[in-house]
């Protein structure tokens, strides 16, 4: 691949890596450690990374085992090419285990360097919060999941952060702001009743700031969309893909993983590429749902 431009900072955008703690297959169908190689395997000749973003759903199981194996897989990768590396939790994370194994999701700073983190406690009620500078820009990871639910929300207390950052000194070129749960529409039903909740709000607080990009997960599928004027990316699944031309009411997934190749210019512009992980070897469905299941998952994870 082409290299990144002068000044231009190149991100691994991965997301939905769904690691178990005791490598059992996600939906008894893939093997997500396996994908996730796979996936590193496949980008590891790509030239210039300077961030590696996990845009959530990190884990399937939350536990620390799971966040272990993913630090020690996309961690060591990302050291390697010394890039700095960045998490946040999506709704299948546990914000325990997130925070026992990597902190505020900040692991790795600018060339690779460990960040060091001061122990805190903070019961799972509190949303995790971090923010770095990589290469001039301010990255921002705001959690979007809710405790016990499948749909996404940004807390008043993080949307106030969010907007205190923003308001901060100006970093020299622009704000990555990296979430889960898309504020974008979904292609299916049982994705548009697990979407982010207050978009609007969200919107307000990036409009007209010196935000450059958004990036997110959770829909297992790439989309590029925008939200008050800034890109907002999301990245395909690691663990499997959406089928998006089926029946809304229906949810199936193939089994196939990809990754976003991102370019974040100086001036703000945002350049990417996608790359997919071929598995002609693999059964071509991970699950189908017909309509009945997906009432009854959105029921169970809509719940109050
Ligand atoms: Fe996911």
């Amino acid at each position: 691949m082409q290299p990144p431009a002068d000044g231009t900072l190149r991100v691994l955008h991965l997301s939905d890596t769904h690691l178990t703690g005791d490598g059992a297959l996600h939906q008894g169908a893939v093997d997500t450690t396996g994908a996730l190689e796979s996936v590193l395997a496949r980008v590891d000749g790509v030239p210039g990374f300077g961030l590696v973003v996990v845009s959530g759903d990190v884990s399937e199981d939350g536990t620390p085992e799971s966040y272990a194996a993913v630090l020690e897989r996309v961690g060591g990768w990302a050291e390697r090419h010394g890039a700095a590396l960045v998490a946040v939790p999506g709704n299948h994370d546990l914000r325990e285990g997130f925070r026992q194994v990597l902190a505020n999701g900040h692991v790795l700073g600018e060339g690779g360097r460990p960040l060091a983190h001061t122990m805190e406690y903070h019961p799972p009620t509190v949303p995790v919060w971090g923010q770095s500078l990589v290469s001039g820009r301010r990255v921002v990871t705001v959690d979007t999941s809710v405790p016990g639910a499948g749909y996404g929300e940004i807390s008043d207390a993080s949307l106030d952060r969010l907007r205190g950052a923003l308001a901060e000194e100006h970093a020299p070129y622009g704000t990555i702001v990296v979430l889960h749960h898309p504020p974008l529409p979904a292609p299916t039903a049982l994705h548009e009743a697990l979407r982010l909740r207050n978009t609007e709000s969200l919107a307000d607080v990036i409009r007209g700031t010196d935000v450059r990009v958004v990036l997110a997960g959770h829909y297992h599928h790439h989309f590029a969309g925008s939200l008050a004027g800034v890109p907002v990316l999301v990245a395909p699944g690691v663990a499997n893909d959406t089928e998006v031309t089926g029946a809304y009411d229906e949810e199936a997934a193939s089994i196939s993983s990809g990754a976003l190749v991102v370019d974040v210019a100086r001036d703000g512009s945002v350049w990417s590429t996608p790359v997919r992980v071929l598995r002609p070897d693999a059964d071509r469905l991970a699950f189908t749902f017909d309509a009945d299941t997906v009432d009854r998952i959105i029921e169970a994870s809509t719940r109050p």
